[in-house]
């Protein structure tokens, strides 16, 4: 593994750039609030730990009461268990023998669950947990207008749950359904409205479950956009939130139910930049770029100068347009920028350089950077 930009100890004005610093006393705030909030409403929460892909993370997560992680790939599932988590659920589907075989394997070692949306999933995962002698807890996803993975409607979840329970090594862990595409709906009426609907169709599919004798021991979803209210819905009983540790620009453009930008979690994650060029008044550039954050929800915001964004980013440069602006930089200071979307930004890091009073507390491994596979 590459060096870290920073070493225990050091001022945080020492840190080498571009570097992703996690303000702790935000963070830990963050990771307070979640807890508190499903604790109050006896909801379980399994974080997703695709946000951060730290062990480290998890296991701050979980000594405060959250019930294990989601992940969404095999490997991330692996290096969550390497690294001391005990309850792991592949909130996704995987498909491919290896894979498969893999998932069964890590039963063997830990408290493992996983999604299907088809069948042959479950003669897969069958044969897969026999030959390893493992139990596999399997979870039917339900669409609930995501429009990604996930059977169609409840009759489809009864068939595959039926044929779960029917399994001698795989048990019906219930429903995962997540709802994507609501997380970042602006307005809350409309997200309320989303999750509505989602709501309606968890409800008829838990009816039609029981009424055919298959209890649905948990159903799990829930992003940081909308897990309030999935959690007032008396169906869901697991929150899978991630982003709610970091947050990010593109999560803070979301309105609560009185129209202002939502407050509840604060920005604690941020790219910190130095200014390698100011060639032109209007015309300073960062020494981070597409290989430092990502953009597919946005460019990042100038955490101190709200509103302002990184114009244009290639691969190692971020373009600031400073016409029209008033203001005073000069070359070699850092900024700190909050990135446009935390989960893609930290997979291209392998450090996350803890900061508290502006020093560097501790250095964390991305250690599931990469795990894609
Ligand atoms: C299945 C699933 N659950 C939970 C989440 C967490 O959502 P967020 O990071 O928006 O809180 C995601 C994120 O994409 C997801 O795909």
């Amino acid at each position: 593994v590459i060096r870290p930009p920073a070493t225990v100890g050091m001022s945080a004005k020492d840190i080498d750039t571009p570097a992703l610093v996690v303000e702790l006393d935000a963070f830990e705030r963050n990771l307070h609030k979640m807890q508190a909030a499903v604790g109050s409403k006896n909801i379980q929460l399994r974080p997703h730990s695709k946000t951060h892909k730290s062990t480290d993370i998890a296991r701050r997560q979980i000594s405060l009461g959250a019930v294990g992680v989601c992940c969404q790939k095999t490997s991330e599932a692996e290096i969550m268990v390497e690294g001391g988590v005990q309850d792991v659920l592949i909130a996704n589907e995987v498909v491919g023998e290896g894979k498969v075989q893999r998932v069964a394997d890590l039963a063997k070692r830990a408290k493992v669950a996983v999604c299907v949306d088809r069948d042959e999933s479950v003669r897969e995962f069958e044969a897969a947990a026999a030959k390893s002698s493992s139990t596999l807890r399997v979870l039917v996803e339900l669409n609930v207008g995501a429009n990604r993975c996930g059977v169609e409607s409840p009759a489809d979840v009864l068939r595959i749950a039926r044929s779960i329970a029917a399994s001698g090594h795989l048990s019906f862990g219930g429903i995962q359904a997540y709802h994507g595409g609501a997380q970042h709906i602006r307005a809350y009426v409309d997200r309320e409205a989303a999750i509505a609907r989602a709501v309606r169709g968890v409800k008829e599919t838990r009816a039609l479950l029981a009424a055919n004798g298959l209890p649905c021991e948990c159903v799990t979803g829930a992003g940081t956009g909308s897990f309030q209210l999935e959690m007032a819905s008396g169906v869901y009983n697991e929150v899978q939130a991630g982003s709610y540790i970091f947050m990010d620009r593109d999560y803070r453009l979301n309105r609560d139910a009185a129209g202002k930008f939502i407050s509840d979690f604060e920005n604690s994650l941020f790219i910190l930049t130095t200014i390698m060029s100011h060639a032109t008044p209007e015309r300073m550039v960062v020494d981070a770029g597409l290989k430092s954050f990502s953009v597919d929800s946005g460019m990042p915001e100038l955490a101190d100068h709200p509103g302002w964004t990184v114009e244009r980013a290639s691969d190692e440069h971020g373009l600031i347009d400073l016409s029209n602006r008033v203001a005073s930089f000069t070359v070699g200071e850092k900024i700190r920028l909050v990135p446009g979307h935390c989960d893609p930004t930290v997979n291209l890091h392998d450090w996350l350089v803890c900061v508290r009073d502006d020093r560097v507390e501790s250095l964390w491994p991305v250690s599931a950077r990469g795990a894609v596979f």
